[in-house]
């Protein structure tokens, strides 16, 4: 099936998703952080919006919930361990389920450790949006709800697990500031010109670089820690073994929350 999706750059640096097949006409709105810019997305690609859905319940996710859901009489899906904190949530729901909403299969993925119920959402075996847990070169803030040590556990489970061909459709684009962390702790590593090339590229055309599972498994320290060529290179920056993942991740983590 040809599914497509679109970025919508609300505020700053957040990113609402359309996940639509054209042919339908519908689209499921993912994290509508500005519901304004959404609807105009919506109308100047000619789609109805068929549901929301959240990744998690933090407020820059969830707070165009209430006016779209209203105006269009659209269902909210989302998290069930945050279900409290959605606005207008119909559709409490949890890793391993399968939805088909407007014709697209999304199979849904517990993602916890930002927030302690987080989802990642894995649109046709295609894509995964990932909320604000694992961006291009970077991860998630543990500390806004969150636990570093399940969000290592969910890099292991899910991220260093999934098919590489998997394009990554994150929360936000952090990517000026995970860029320079990046250059910060490895400046020799050979991937970074081909990174800072794709950022420069992108942001001079007004848009966001996106990356697959793949691209993240061999650039993004996070997930160096679990590929046994480039482990060696983040325990030597953090001074740890290369053969215990968990403890060079937390330690990234820490230094990452201070840069
Ligand atoms: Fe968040």
């Amino acid at each position: 099936m040809a599914w497509q999706h679109a970025y919508v750059l609300c505020a700053q640096d957040n990113l609402a998703y359309l996940v639509f097949d054209r042919e339908m006409g519908h689209a499921l709105v993912v994290d509508p952080t500005d519901p304004e810019k959404v609807e105009r997305s919506l109308k100047t690609l000619g789609l109805k919006p068929a549901a929301i859905l959240n990744t998690h319940s933090h407020p820059d996710h969830t707070q165009g919930n209430e006016r779209l859901a209203k105006a269009y009489s659209i269902p909210v899906y989302g998290p069930a361990r945050e279900a409290e904190a959605i606005p207008m949530l119909r559709y409490p729901i949890e890793g391993g389920q399968v939805l088909d909403l407007a014709g697209i299969s999304i199979k849904v993925h517990d993602t916890p450790g930002h927030t302690k119920g987080g989802l990642t959402f894995e649109v046709e075996h295609e894509a995964l949006i990932t909320g604000d847990t694992l961006f291009f070169l970077g991860c998630g803030n543990p500390n806004v709800g969150g636990d570093v040590e399940v969000l290592f556990d969910t890099f292991k489970r899910v991220y260093a697990q999934l098919p590489g061909h998997l394009m990554v459709l994150p929360g936000h684009d952090y990517s000026p500031k995970n860029l320079s962390f990046l250059k910060s702790i490895l400046p020799d590593f050979y991937g970074i010109d081909g990174v800072q090339k794709k950022v420069e590229q992108a942001h001079a055309s007004s848009g966001v670089p996106f990356s697959t599972l793949e691209d993240e498994r061999e650039n993004n320290p996070f997930l160096m820690v679990f590929n046994p060529k480039l482990a060696q290179k983040i325990a030597s920056i953090v001074g740890l073994d290369p053969h215990d993942p968990k403890a060079c991740f937390l330690k990234l983590r820490e230094i990452r929350n201070t840069f």
